[in-house]
């Protein structure tokens, strides 16, 4: 699969990070509670350095409640990480983070001087969500297509932490065929950047593999069909999907498919498990 995905303005957010770390007390980076390890971006690891870190598992709603809890004592065993499942556009979750930064930097807090937080986070994972609703009102720009914020920005929240918001930055390649298929699954990328029918086969083995009661519920399988392009054309026959001649728009089918899994119709689904073995999306799925 061939995922072509790199917004030149990530170059810029990388070099905006590199410079305003050092001015940061603690660092908020905002993953896809979904896939935490690949809406991660791995650079920031290391620029971040021993920096306190919050990691928002943002899109928590849709996520399995299970896989969650593994990713959260996963993600707490690392130095100076506190993990945090939420639904960013949630006001209540959204409240429970300022309480966390002060929690984590007690004696900062105390010398009455703004704790500083950045906002990190690859694009459309729901960073403007979260500043919006921590703001109260709409201050970051919220959008429906990857990489719509584009300014940075400060942001005083008046109670003692003021927030520095980049870009959205992703990693500068996408390389790991297993990583990208699940962000573009998870719905991360532009749906230019992917093969539809390729990501929708691939998410149909997974769900056949991990998550088998919530596909033949949504669908109404009878019973599970073997292979992925079965699992595709019959939901494209029972949803309406065809072509002239009656054969089914593979095309249409797949992108039902992964419009009902984002927009959390089957249930909560977590794409990866901390640690997990290979599986769906690192096999490469037979299209034709
Ligand atoms: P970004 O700044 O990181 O690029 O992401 P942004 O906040 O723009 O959010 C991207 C999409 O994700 C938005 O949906 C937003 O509503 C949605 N979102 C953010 N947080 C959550 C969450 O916790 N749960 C769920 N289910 N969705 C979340 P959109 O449809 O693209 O835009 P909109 O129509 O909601 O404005």
């Amino acid at each position: 699969m061939i995922i072509d995905w790199y917004p030149g303005h990530m170059k810029k957010a990388r070099a905006q990070i590199i410079e305003i770390l050092p001015k940061i007390d603690l660092v908020i980076e905002v993953l896809d509670a979904r896939l935490p390890a690949s809406s991660a971006n791995p650079l920031l690891e290391r620029l971040r350095g021993d920096k306190p870190c919050i990691k928002v598992l943002n899109k928590n709603d849709l996520a399995d409640p299970t896989v969650t809890k593994n990713w959260v004592s996963f993600f707490e065993q690392q130095q100076e990480v506190k993990a945090i499942p939420l639904d960013a556009r949630n006001r209540r979750d959204g409240g429970l983070i300022p309480k966390l930064c002060r929690k984590m930097l007690p004696a900062r807090s105390k010398k009455g001087k703004p704790l500083r937080v950045l906002v990190v986070g690859i694009p459309n994972v729901g960073k403007s969500t979260l500043i919006n609703t921590m703001a109260g009102k709409k201050m970051a720009r919220v959008g429906d297509k990857p990489a719509i914020t584009t300014c940075p920005q400060q942001i005083d929240l008046r109670n003692g932490i003021l927030l520095s918001d980049t870009p959205g930055l992703l990693w500068p390649v996408l390389d790991d065929m297993a990583g990208a298929c699940r962000l573009a699954t998870s719905g991360a990328i532009g749906d230019n950047a992917y093969d539809t029918v390729e990501v929708g086969l691939t998410t149909a083995q997974y769900l056949k593999e991990r998550y088998p009661a919530m596909l033949l519920k949504r669908y109404k399988f009878p019973e599970m069909p073997e292979t992925p392009l079965q699992i595709v054309e019959e939901i494209g026959r029972r949803r309406g999907c065809l072509i002239k001649g009656g054969d089914v728009d593979l095309y249409r089918a797949a992108e039902l498919l992964l419009r009902e899994l984002r927009a959390g119709s089957l249930g909560a689904i977590s794409l990866e498990r901390p640690n997990e073995a290979p599986g769906a999306f690192d096999q490469k799925v037979e299209t034709e």
